[in-house]
């Protein structure tokens, strides 16, 4: 039980901080688009399910569904499912009995029970195993369940809200999501649009993080941004959405001084002539730079056949697509390397 209460303290997301009801920012059509929607849904006792790319304020959102809900005097909590194994998850949701496993030395209370009369929003649902999707549904359904090892059914009154950066009905047809609780989920799904679709909030939400930043570090006023600074932060792609904008933002804020215009956007954080991994790569024997965790469920061989055609991109853009040299520096022979070139439709590379 020792390692579940650290646990508990570490990740326990009990009720939401002050910033998960912060105000949401934005006024682009598609934006708006979503508040209605979730005004309309919020006071529905129905699952919601949220589907967006990372970053584009999910679980903000499921702040907002709880805070406008009858519920809202009940408590809001958070489960992550990526952030730990099957079975910890299964025990973290529905509780477990007093010598369920070893260790189980009492009765732990799952987020199911905790959040009786609340709204319980889980994160990164897609990740969940079949197993917990199962008692999902079924907790969904009739608002019953049973803690690990426990034999009785106990009943709880709780409004899901959930989140995916992926897309369930295919996760669904190809069996690796459960089709029934789809069903269940989709009584409504608000899907939250990238901020690259949102152009003229890029500004608002710059705006709005800067002055709190400003705040945060005790100055008077933000001076604003630099017409060329507020060019950079509108042209960017902002792959990691909202999240990605508001790192820039407060960097670029407090790396300024407090009475001089942010002129200087640092987009990527780690650019560095010394990063690793591009340093290493000169190195034989060198292992690969560190990769992200990534998402499950996922194609290996699409993966795989990325990395091999960008590792051989970028050999051929170092010896200046030279093939022999190209095939030298990844350990290949010519005829070897050529091989690649054709399967991987890269011949014309070299034109380029
Ligand atoms: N519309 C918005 N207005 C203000 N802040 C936002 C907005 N959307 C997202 N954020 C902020 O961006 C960050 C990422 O949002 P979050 O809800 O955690 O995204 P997700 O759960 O989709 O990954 C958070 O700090 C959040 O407060
Ligand atoms: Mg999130």
């Amino acid at each position: 039980m020792a390692a579940l209460g650290e646990f508990d303290q570490k990740f326990g997301d009990e009720a939401m901080s002050e910033a998960s009801h912060e105000r949401l920012i934005g006024e682009a059509p598609c934006w708006l688009q979503v508040l209605e929607e979730i005004s309309q849904i919020a006071p529905l006792d129905k699952p919601v399910l949220l589907a967006g790319e990372r970053g584009t304020g999910k679980e903000q959102v499921a702040a907002r569904l709880h805070y406008l809900s009858n519920r809202w005097e009940g408590i809001f909590l958070k489960m992550n499912c990526a952030a730990i194994t099957e079975s910890l998850l299964e025990s973290e949701l529905f509780g477990h009995e007093a010598g369920a496993f070893t260790g189980a030395s009492r009765t732990h209370h799952g987020r199911f029970e905790r959040a009786d009369g609340g709204t319980l929003f889980l994160d990164e649902l897609a990740s969940t195993s079949s197993l917990v999707q199962e008692k999902l549904l079924r907790v969904i359904e009739y608002g019953e369940f049973e803690r690990v090892g426990g034999p009785r059914a106990l009943t709880t009154d709780v409004r899901l809200v959930a989140a995916t950066n992926q897309d369930l009905p295919t996760l669904a047809e190809t069996g690796r999501f459960r089709l029934d609780l789809l069903d269940r989920l989709a009584f409504d799904v608000i899907t939250l649009p990238p901020l690259r679709e949102r152009g003229e909030d890029i500004q608002l939400l710059a705006e709005h993080f800067a002055v709190n930043m400003a705040t945060e570090l005790g100055r008077d006023l933000f001076p604003g941004f630099t017409a060329e600074a507020m060019e950079t932060l509108i042209g960017h792609d902002w792959l990691g959405n909202v999240r990605e904008l508001k790192n820039v933002v407060e960097r670029a804020v407090y790396r300024s001084g407090s009475e001089e215009q942010v002129s200087a956007i640092t987009l990527d954080p780690f650019a560095s002539p010394y990063r690793l991994g591009i340093v290493q790569a000169g190195v034989k024997g060198a292992s690969p730079p560190a990769q992200s965790v990534p998402a499950f469920p996922m194609d290996l061989k699409e993966q795989v056949q990325e990395f091999e055609t960008r590792l051989i991109q970028e050999a051929l853009k170092e010896s200046r697509y030279n093939q022999r040299r190209a095939a030298e520096l990844l350990g290949l022979t010519y005829h070897q390397l050529r091989g690649y070139l054709r399967k991987y439709d890269l011949v014309g590379t070299e034109a380029q």
